[in-house]
């Protein structure tokens, strides 16, 4: 794609075309004769150290790689790189800048079989999944690197009295601490980075601990399109060495995505620093509801919420938790779900068949069995799909359920994997509904499924969240389409893949001039 093309996003692949599926075959074959690593990239270079194997969650016995993870030197001599290297990136032309990060979308476009078979090994998800993120990652480049030369190209003039000129200029902040989770380990981890650069700032960017490979192939695609060396870093590892990279003194700002705990942590850590105030984007989980009237379509209400809750094994932010029926077509709605449950294909996600492969790691698994432990005793169980065994003594698998529970309050917090919570309400209890779910503090994904303006635009007036999708599933926002991010317990209120979400990284300078 050449500087200017405007297209909106990248293409799509059709994964019924014969010759589609077997080069993605092909790459997950051929992926399987490499052994990957993922060490620290300081300067350019990997640092040598004590490895770690990575394996596939699907299967313990896939050693996908291995990884060497970053000490607080490690850490520490990326961020005084990166800060040197700060100003003479912010100075440098907008659209040079831009240049690299279309590069870097071409690159990942090139490439895009070779992701796909890393992150369906790597991350567990189904080919589909994988192919959207890689798409996801290409349109992050494209249009950051668009807003870029935008909005950073020119500072803007503004009006003033006669003999004084008044400009408003955009800067990078300094360093920025990029931390990602595992969910997503190429589309946030990109859409991170390429936010931050085309801003004008440097960056220090640390993977989920459980998905380093990744993002060790994409820092080393970021180089090859041109990033300087100095200006972006790589450090794997778990938390300690994000809290390393926050609490560092030359930390000008953190992109975090990953859960409202964490997020928490990095807030506390950021206000008891001395030194500048720095800011927090936080991107974080939610609880989110999908409100179903009885004008819905039951059909079409049953396909978005098996797609909502269960595609990528519900481990997305935007998954649905909690479906809210009215009690008037709750039981037809309940029997369809069981049906459609029933369907789902569990299995290897390297298979083009699958709809729903493993949770990411054994701490995950343990974390839903206790969940559903809980709502045995408490809630009736609609349906739990079946587990092959086969698949069930290798990898970390969880079959997904779905139970009813008496409202969403009995949630306390954010369950993240293929569960989904059914409440009933009385067709004169909606005011009361809407409370409630406004009642658990997050604000991320709604989906409401009617057919009715009015009650559509009282239950969007009502609720304080991010993303609304109505009469849809309510994932997989597309960037620049559906600008992403969420309030309240879910996130500081950026849009990632919006308009607004540079100006987030940047720093504004008013220059008033009397001439
Ligand atoms: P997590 O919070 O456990 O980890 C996220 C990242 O933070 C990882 O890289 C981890 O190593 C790092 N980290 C952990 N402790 C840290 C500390 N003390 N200081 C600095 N960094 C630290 O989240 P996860 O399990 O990787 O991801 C799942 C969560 O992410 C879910 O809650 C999900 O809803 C959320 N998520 C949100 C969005 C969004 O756009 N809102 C997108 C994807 C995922
Ligand atoms: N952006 C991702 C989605 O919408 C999290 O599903």
């Amino acid at each position: 794609r050449a500087a200017g093309d405007d297209r909106p996003n990248s293409e799509g692949r059709d994964m019924f075309d014969q010759p589609t599926i077997a080069d993605f075959g092909t790459a997950i074959a051929d992926s399987r004769r490499i052994t990957y690593l993922a060490a620290p990239i300081v300067d350019g270079s990997p640092v040598d150290g004590a490895a770690r194997p990575v394996r596939s969650p699907a299967d313990g016995r896939d050693l996908i790689g291995n990884c060497v993870e970053a000490t607080p030197a490690d850490c520490a001599r990326a961020m005084d790189s990166a800060a040197r290297a700060f100003r003479r990136w912010d100075r440098t032309p907008a659209s040079t800048r831009a240049a690299a990060l279309d590069r870097a979308g071409r690159l990942l476009q090139d490439r895009m079989s070779e992701l796909v078979a890393l992150i369906v090994r790597e991350g567990g998800r189904t080919q589909g999944d994988a192919v959207s993120e890689v798409r996801e990652a290409i349109d992050f480049c494209h249009y950051y690197a668009k807003e870029a030369r935008a909005r950073f190209g020119a500072p803007i003039e503004l009006p003033g009295p006669t003999g004084e000129r008044n400009s408003l200029h955009l800067h990078g902040r300094g360093v920025f601490v990029c931390i990602s989770p595992w969910n997503f380990p190429l589309a946030i981890f990109v859409g991170q980075i390429a936010a931050a650069l085309a801003a004008g700032n440097s960056v220090v960017a640390k993977p989920a601990e459980q998905t380093p490979l990744v993002g060790a192939a994409a820092v080393r695609l970021l180089h090859e399109a041109g990033i300087p060396f100095d200006v972006l870093h790589f450090v794997p590892g778990d938390g300690r060495v994000g809290a390393a990279l926050v609490e560092h003194r030359h930390c000008a700002g953190v992109a975090f995505t990953g859960s409202t705990e964490v997020a928490r942590i990095i807030a506390r850590t950021l206000a008891g620093k001395d030194g500048p105030i720095v800011p927090l984007i936080a991107e974080t989980g939610g609880q989110n509801a999908l409100i179903a009237d009885s004008s819905a379509l039951p059909e079409q209400l049953v396909r978005d919420v098996v797609a909502s809750a269960f595609n990528s094994a519900g481990q997305r932010c935007s998954a649905l938790r909690v479906l809210c029926v009215q009690a008037d077509i709750a039981d037809k709605v309940i029997e369809m779900l069981k049906g459609a449950m029933q369907e789902l294909v569990i299995g290897d996600p390297a298979d083009i068949t699958t709809d729903v492969g493993p949770v990411i790691d054994h701490d995950a698994r343990a974390v839903l069995e206790a969940h559903c432990r809980k709502l045995d005793g408490e809630a009736r169980e609609i349906f739990r799909c079946a587990l092959p065994e086969a698949l069930a003594a290798q990898g970390s698998w969880f079959a997904p359920a779905a139970y009813e529970i008496a409202g969403i309050e009995v949630l306390e917090r954010e369950v993240f994997g293929p569960v989904l919570h059914v409440v009933r309400w009385p067709a004169d209890r909606l005011d009361e509904l809407c409370d409630a779910i406004a009642a658990t503090g997050y604000g991320l994904t709604l989906g409401i499924h009617s057919r009715i303006d009015e009650t559509v635009a009282a239950i969007t007036e009502r609720l304080q969240v991010g993303n609304t999708y109505v009469n849809r599933n309510m994932i997989g926002a597309v960037v620049g389409v559906q600008p992403f991010g969420g309030e309240g317990l879910s996130g500081t209120g950026p849009k990632a893949g919006g308009p607004h979400y540079l100006l987030r990284f940047a720093a504004e300078r008013t220059i008033s001039i009397d001439t």
